[in-house]
């Protein structure tokens, strides 16, 4: 009799936001008087329709499509070059980074590509993780067989490297100590879920350490395009020799409101090797080239859109939509006297939970009372246990209602 892949039993409960999705779920069947009042500030999902560049490249890329003459089929593994020379000028030299357009794989987005990196490193490699983590990083490690035993009472897995992230660090975490054996460190800035920046020299250290330890940081900056302040590093590649040790995910699903359209990508530089000079972007091409059938053409034209003068005024404007639902939220909550951080040059606000309440209870508490979805700090990890976060991709009549509520909360 065939046996299942033993390394997914491991995993404790579903992930993270199918749990809340079907809690929300069998909440709205049980209270069905209730269930239209409920408010989404759960998943980071984006409300604000496509801009209108967007959707104007989309319609000329489906008539290109309907004609023989302009019809596409399978697009390049790794993306259109029109796609990769955009992203390459716009999201890097424009920075002063200098990443080739054949460093950048395009994909359908970044969950999936954080969660499939992983495959090109060896099955013993150890992993260090922010201590509370976007779920995806350390689900895949361990549906790859990767994160040893898991300890139910803690909440942690014996071969994770767990770097925490409190209000003492400001949610930053620390270095981990130079005798601490780990060969690929997950790292989010702007931070999801705490909404935590990290500043240039913090960056630059950890390149440092990560070139000092022969370590690579696999960098999501999903959330760049929420970093108003100019002084903060948009990407790692801003840092010196990070084309050695880094690799950068990046996602067009919260700069463009492509959560639906489906749109990433993920830059490898060349001079990523590991220490048998194996080069990480030859291993990423191959797996590219075998596992996947690159993303729709329209998609990567809708893509290339956000990067047009008028593509780039109207992301802005719905990012300061989001930014402003951002403030507004941080500034109700702690008007109620509520301990909130995040939400500044980031969509996601940490709050700590009123009175020591645990993560789950005041998730049910706030559903229950106030038909308001947030999501469980403890989702994301021991340390995001008495926190809670909300997200500003909602509509601003729904954030302000929102605060209204939880500040009515008993
Ligand atoms: C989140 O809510 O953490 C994100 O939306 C999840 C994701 O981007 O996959």
């Amino acid at each position: 009799m065939f046996k299942a892949n033993g390394a997914y039993l491991k995993l404790p409960g579903n992930y993270l936001f199918s749990e809340i999705a079907s809690r929300v779920a069998a909440y709205s069947r049980e209270n069905l008087q209730k269930a239209d009042r409920i408010l989404r500030l759960g998943i980071g999902d984006v409300t604000q329709p496509l801009a209108p560049a967007v959707v104007q490249a989309l319609h000329a890329a489906v008539d290109e499509m309907a004609d023989a003459q302009t019809f596409r089929g399978y697009a390049p593994d790794m993306g259109y070059d029109f796609l990769r020379e955009a992203i390459a000028a716009n999201d890097f030299a424009s920075r002063g980074a200098d990443i080739a357009p054949d460093e950048i794989f395009v994909s359908d987005g970044a969950k999936s590509d954080s969660a499939n990196i992983q495959e090109i490193f060896s099955a013993d490699a150890r992993i260090a993780v922010c201590d509370p983590v976007y779920p995806v990083y350390v689900d895949s490690n361990v549906m790859a067989g990767r994160t040893g035993t898991y300890d139910a009472a803690t909440g942690l897995w014996s071969n994770v490297v767990y770097m925490p992230c409190t209000a003492q660090n400001g949610f930053v975490a620390d270095i981990p100590g130079s005798g601490v054996d780990v060969s690929l460190i997950y790292l989010c800035f702007p931070n999801n879920p705490t909404g935590a920046v990290i500043d240039k020299p913090r960056l630059q250290a950890w390149v440092d350490y990560a070139n000092e330890h022969g370590a690579v940081i696999v960098y999501d900056a999903a959330y760049e395009a929420y970093i108003t302040d100019p002084n903060l590093p948009h990407s790692i590649y801003e840092c010196d020799g990070a084309k050695t040790c880094a690799i950068e995910i990046r996602s067009f699903s919260k700069n463009a409101g492509f959560t639906g359209t489906r749109l990433g990508y993920t830059v490898v530089p060349h001079d990523l090797k590991d220490a048998d000079g194996v080069a990480l972007h030859d291993l990423w091409a191959r797996r590219h080239g075998t596992k996947f059938n690159g993303a729709p053409y329209i998609v990567q034209r809708a893509g290339e859109a956000v990067y047009s003068a008028e593509g780039q005024r109207q992301t802005r404007e719905q990012i300061a939509y989001y930014l402003q639902n951002a403030q507004l939220i941080v500034e109700g909550l702690r008007a109620a006297g509520y301990d909130v951080s995040g939400g500044t040059n980031a969509p996601y606000i940490w709050m700590k939970t009123p009175d020591g309440m645990g993560s789950w209870e005041f998730f049910d508490h706030l559903l229950q009372s106030a038909q308001v979805v947030g999501t469980p700090g403890a989702g994301f990890g021991p340390h995001g246990e008495g926190y809670f976060r909300l997200t500003a991709f909602g509509s601003r009549e729904n954030a302000l209602d929102a605060i209204e509520r939880i500040k009515r909360l008993q």
